[in-house]
């Protein structure tokens, strides 16, 4: 199958050209100026399909390297299965996913990654790979780190928070750190203290203090800070390359800036919630169904910040000064009905997770339309550095000759409705939005995934099964 997609603007991380786009098979076999001919043929009259992209940007697919699709959490299951959840992100014009393989302590980690592939062969509507989480480093997980990466598992996530469930204690990461230091892995961390945060959550909920928004208060930028500098020194002490997910304090973000100034490999996400959400929506937060319940639709960790911080602003501003590399969702959705009610009474209780897998190209489109970020950080923010920081830039994240023809057709003058209310639907398994009543500018009009049209106006044309296994490299910003 051959596809010219003409007219269009081709943006890349390094700049924006107008250009037709060549899809043959897999890959994308030429990018030509405008209306070109190759070797005496006229391009347009030798394909299979012509796709008009006048007025439109041509970008590569974008790339969400932080979801949890099905995970066991908090006493139930992220409710998108690999699924409804990657049908979901290439309606948003996301073509690839990085996932998290969960081990909880005791469990062996080569049997989670075979049961990661079992819940996702099959199933994928666009291409995955995945990281592992490590709970309570065991020898057998260290000797295992080399294995997974000869699988394409080149990073590891740690956690600080969540005792009893994924926490590590310094001594452990120190472990894990230094076999990452040693073969080159990528060490993720949830930075927040978590003996802190246990102690904050049991005062809450004694003083009665037991709605969602006590969530936020009990997780504070202190609690993210102090995690974030530690997990630094960590690094420092032991070598490993260093990846901070799902950042949202301010204060957190100095940290990492710092140890960026001074040349160590210390790389972080945010996330769209922690741009344009804060705890003061989720304090207001009420409605006849749920009454002051409402808020936990946006329970997550890290928690949103207090807008008055300014944390937000910093965001942007990390984004745009490369102190913030990537724009992950950390998808963890859970309906409100049968699993965030599990809290009612007892914030502590909530499983804690957000799904926006579907609207992190529109929403880091906002950025542009605001002026915060230029079309190209877009990009770089949602593929090209996602593709470079966790193995696979080169087939993906690129509209270049020879990548996987993973490429969307984004319309600036296109509009999009966010939610589940009237006249609008999303596409992940949820029962509720996060984002209900965002009218946005843009629209992901049309996605092919390795040259296959898989959406087309809000039409989905793939099948599930279609996403394949991608095994990864080492991180390509290190040496
Ligand atoms: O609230 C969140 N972030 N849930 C998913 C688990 C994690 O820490 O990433
Ligand atoms: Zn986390
Ligand atoms: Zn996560």
């Amino acid at each position: 199958m051959k596809t010219l997609i003409t007219g269009g603007t081709v943006v890349n991380a390094t700049g924006t050209a107008q250009a037709d786009v060549l899809l043959d098979g897999d890959t994308i076999a030429a990018v030509l100026a405008p209306g070109s001919t190759l070797l005496g043929f006229d391009v347009a009259g030798n394909v299979d399909e012509v796709v008009d992209a006048t007025g439109k940007y041509v970008i590569p697919g974008g790339i969400d390297a932080h979801t949890h699709m099905e995970m066991p959490f908090g006493g139930t299951f992220a409710s998108d299965t690999f699924e409804t959840g990657t049908r979901a992100a290439a309606h948003g014009g996301t073509t690839s996913i990085i996932d998290f393989v969960v081990q909880y302590a005791g469990e062996n980690i080569l049997d989670q990654y075979q049961l990661w592939h079992e819940k996702a062969a099959g199933n994928c509507a666009i291409d995955y790979g995945f990281h592992q989480i490590l709970s309570d480093v065991q020898d057998s997980s260290l000797t295992a780190m080399d294995e997974l990466i000869n699988e394409g598992v080149t990073s590891f996530k740690l956690f600080m928070a969540y005792k009893g469930v994924f926490l590590s204690d310094d001594g452990q990461i120190v472990k894990a750190m230094q076999k990452g230091a040693q073969n080159g892995a990528l060490m993720m961390m949830h930075a927040e203290n978590g003996s802190v945060i246990d102690l904050l959550v049991q005062q809450h909920i004694a003083r009665g203090e037991t709605t969602p928004f006590y969530h936020g208060v009990s997780r504070p930028w202190q609690a993210e800070e102090e995690a974030t500098h530690r997990a630094i020194m960590l690094a420092n002490l032991t070598g490993a390359p260093l990846y901070i997910v799902h950042v949202s304090a301010k204060e957190a973000l100095a940290q990492i800036t710092q140890a960026r100034d001074t040349g160590q490999n210390v790389f972080a996400e945010t996330c769209p919630q922690y741009l344009y959400l804060s705890l003061e929506d989720q304090l207001g937060a009420s409605s006849a169904e749920w009454g002051d319940f409402e808020g936990a639709k946006w329970v997550c960790s890290t928690p949103l910040r207090s807008k008055h911080e300014g944390h937000q602003h910093h965001m942007w501003q990390g984004l745009r000064t490369n102190d913030l590399q990537v724009i992950s969702t950390d998808h963890c959705p859970f309906c409100m009905k049968g699993q965030k009610d599990m809290g009612l009474g007892d914030f502590s209780k909530i499983p804690n997770g957000i799904g926006s897998v579907e609207h992190r190209m529109d929403l880091i489109y906002q950025g542009v339309v605001m002026g915060e970020i230029t079309l190209p950080r877009w990009v770089e923010l949602t593929s090209t550095t996602p593709a470079r920081m966790f193995g696979v830039y080169g087939k993906k994240g690129v509209i270049q000759p020879g990548a996987d023809a993973d490429v969307v057709i984004y319309d600036p003058n296109g509009h999009t409705s966010i939610g589940i209310g009237e006249g609008r639907t999303h596409h992940m398994n949820m029962d509720y939005s996060a984002w209900e009543g965002y009218e946005i500018d843009g629209h992901v009009d049309t996605v092919f995934s390795r040259g296959r049209k898989i959406v087309d106006d809000n039409t989905y044309l793939g099948r599930k099964g279609d996403g394949a296994y991608f095994k990864r490299g080492l991180s390509q910003y290190l040496i």
